[in-house]
């Protein structure tokens, strides 16, 4: 497998959405003899190179789980150097956005971020706004809490009977369509409470690479996995 063969897939399977739960930074790290930290920044590299990768295949919304709410219980350390490597990136994405044609969305509440991360990111979003490739960055993200935010917004509206049109575009997601794809790095299969609600349909993909070791040939893999499915969304085919 190849860019070129990942293009031609990405196109004739209809690859929009890919979703990645970023898994392994620390044990990459602790391999090396290495503090956590020391995986995030490899980590965060390695983010930027494979969203660059999946554009460049053709897809057109890439989902990454940065922070979960669940995050916030790490040590001060972990956390702080969390969000230094998130500030960096924001600082960095304002120019790359305009070389990518990129929009940069944050899913999640912002109000649990410092008030100068907060309006970087609000002021990215909206300098973003016209930009073709979507990029969603979950930061402070629980899918959970997600449904109820968009439950309790239907409610302010004097909803009484919601369907499920209402409730997908209440979500973070709401400029996306759910994701095709969902890729797990390091071993682990499970959700951990990232998109539910998206991904009632969608194929998922784990391997046992630990996200800093993530590479393009693995995302041509992935997208070749996803090549060899087949979809029926719960009819006969
Ligand atoms: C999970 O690995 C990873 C995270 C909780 C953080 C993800 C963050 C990045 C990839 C870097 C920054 C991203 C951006 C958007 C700039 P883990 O620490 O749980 O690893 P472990 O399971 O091996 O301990």
């Amino acid at each position: 497998m190849s860019m070129e063969s990942s293009r031609k897939l990405v196109e004739e399977k209809n690859l929009r959405h890919i979703a990645f739960i970023m898994d392994g930074n620390g044990r990459w790290a602790k391999k090396r003899g290495m503090p956590r930290e020391f995986g995030h920044k490899e980590g965060a590299k390695v983010f930027r190179h494979i969203v660059d990768y999946c554009f460049n295949t053709g897809i057109k919304n890439v989902t990454v789980y940065a922070f979960s709410t669940e995050n916030w219980k790490r040590s001060e350390r972990e956390v702080s150097s969390l969000m230094t490597l998130f500030t960096a990136y924001i600082k960095d994405a304002f120019e790359e956005i305009r070389k990518n044609d990129a929009r940069v969305i944050f899913l999640g509440d912002k109000n649990a971020f410092s008030g100068k991360l907060r309006k970087q990111m609000e002021k990215l979003e909206k300098e973003s706004e016209k930009g073709t490739y979507i990029l969603n960055v979950a930061l402070n993200y629980g899918a959970r809490a997600e449904i109820v935010r968009a439950v309790n917004c239907l409610l302010k509206e004097g909803k009484t009977e919601v369907s499920e049109e209402d409730i997908s575009s209440r979500l973070y997601t709401k400029n996306s369509p759910d994701p095709d794809l969902i890729v797990r790095t390091a071993g682990e299969q499970r959700l951990s409470n990232f998109l539910l609600w998206q991904a009632a349909y969608s194929e998922f993909y784990y391997t046992d690479t630990l996200w800093p070791d993530m590479n393009d040939e693995e995302i041509d893999r992935a997208i070749e996995a996803f090549g060899a499915r087949t979809r029926r969304y719960g009819a006969v085919v």
